[in-house]
């Protein structure tokens, strides 16, 4: 697939309005139950042990392994009881714009789609298994959820300074694939990697992917790739090292300093950062995915 899947399309489709909300979550057939449920039990096989805590607390108190696709309604009851937290179906990849305005007023776009039994082993764009099951656990953590929140807030900044692409390699290297540090062990919380099971792996047993301590000034400057697994993970003390990190930054001198284009690549291992495990880079360097390389 292209990394066009990537881009929300410019079109606003018929049914939606300006907030990209579809009227109703989908109604799921049986099969597409038996989907979510086969999914969700192969992630379980894999994830105790190497998914953090505040997620595999999350699936539990939201009680998202009752059986078939969650409903919305309830599930974003508790989350609201929780964290002030909601999650609302949208159709596809919303433009950037709405999903900062989304996110800073505690809302969750969740893609109201479900894979193929096709589909099953990789699908790129998200769907409702990716959505929900990767990112709404940790919207129960109250810490994670406020650095949601102030990403949607500082989604608006980067707009104005044209950083976007700086701004989205910190979603990447946190939300999506992010590690973090628990008694002395690296665990996973980034949301790309708990819904995948080659990646929730490789991730934190293989040789080949670089793991480096979060340094934001460094990870908005790299580089990532959106169709494989990544060449490197970066990892956090915590969520409230995270939030300082993150949100007590000055991000106007930030951008200010940045220059529009990368300036590290994604394999790359430089002399401010805090080594956990300098990687082989050797599945990267047998041609990855597209050479069928194994994921070591
Ligand atoms: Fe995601």
């Amino acid at each position: 697939m292209s990394p066009e899947v990537f881009t929300a399309p410019l079109q606003r489709p018929a049914h939606v309005g300006l907030d990209w909300l579809e009227p109703a979550q989908t109604r799921y057939t049986s099969e597409d139950d038996a989907i979510w449920n086969d999914l969700f039990a192969r992630q379980m096989e894999i994830l105790p042990g190497r998914a953090c805590s505040a997620m595999l607390h999350g699936l539990e108190k939201l009680d998202l392994g009752k059986g078939g696709v969650p409903d919305f309604g309830k599930m974003s009851e508790e989350l609201d009881r929780l964290t002030g937290w909601s999650v609302v179906p949208v159709p596809m990849l919303i433009p950037d714009h709405v999903f900062f305005w989304h996110l800073a007023n505690r809302r969750f776009p969740a893609g109201n789609f479900i894979r193929t039994r096709e589909t099953f082993d990789y699908i790129q764009e998200p769907d409702v298994f990716h959505d929900v099951f990767g990112h709404v656990p940790l919207l129960t953590d109250p810490t994670f959820a406020d650095y949601m929140q102030e990403y949607g807030r500082a989604g608006w900044k980067a707009m104005r300074y044209n950083r976007l692409k700086a701004l989205g390699a910190l979603y990447w290297y946190t939300v999506e694939f992010g590690l973090i540090m628990e008694h002395d062990e690296l665990r996973i919380f980034g949301a790309g990697i708990l819904s995948g099971p080659t990646e929730a792996i490789f991730a934190l047993e293989a040789e080949s992917p670089n793991r480096i301590m979060l340094n934001v000034d460094r990870v908005m400057r790299t580089d990532y790739v959106i169709d494989d697994l990544q060449p490197t993970y970066f990892v956090i003390e915590s969520f409230d090292d995270l939030y300082r990190k993150t949100v007590e930054r000055d991000f106007d001198r930030l951008y200010r300093d940045l220059g529009p284009s990368f300036t590290y690549a994604n394999s790359a291992v430089i002399d401010v950062d805090n080594v956990v495990h300098k990687g082989s880079q050797e599945y990267f360097l047998r041609g990855g995915r597209g050479s069928k390389a194994r994921p070591i």
